[in-house]
């Protein structure tokens, strides 16, 4: 069964930016938090993540703070830009939008 989701950020994102996070997530981070952003529930399911709310998302995917624990910067291979569009997309994943 699955857990009723915490309310969501309002997602601000536009079509094309929830496109391109979409076709991004799935490249870069789908292998480890799962398709269409669902977890199997071994690690975290993003559509849960506090982080989506403010810039905890950014010191994540780009800072790396959470590296010791396995989930490593991303800031090499994608743009602040890039992340944001994955969050947009997250967020309507979240909303139940898509
Ligand atoms: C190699 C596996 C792996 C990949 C690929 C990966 N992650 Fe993670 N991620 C993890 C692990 C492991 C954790 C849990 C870290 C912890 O327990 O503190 C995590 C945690 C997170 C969190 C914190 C979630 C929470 O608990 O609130 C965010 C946000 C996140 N990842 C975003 C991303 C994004 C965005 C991508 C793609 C750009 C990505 N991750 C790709 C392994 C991965």
């Amino acid at each position: 069964m699955e857990a009723e989701l915490p309310e969501p950020p309002v997602g601000t994102g536009d079509k094309n930016q929830i496109a391109a996070g979409n076709m991004l997530f799935h490249r870069f981070c789908s292998s480890c938090h799962g398709d269409k952003a669902v977890s199997a529930g071994v690690l975290p399911d993003l559509r849960y993540s506090p982080a989506l709310q403010d810039d905890t998302w950014f010191d994540i995917t780009m800072k790396g703070v959470l590296k010791d624990n396995g989930m490593v910067s991303f800031q090499d291979q994608l743009s602040k830009e890039q992340l944001e569009n994955i969050r947009q997309y997250i967020i309507f994943r979240a909303n139940k939008l898509l």
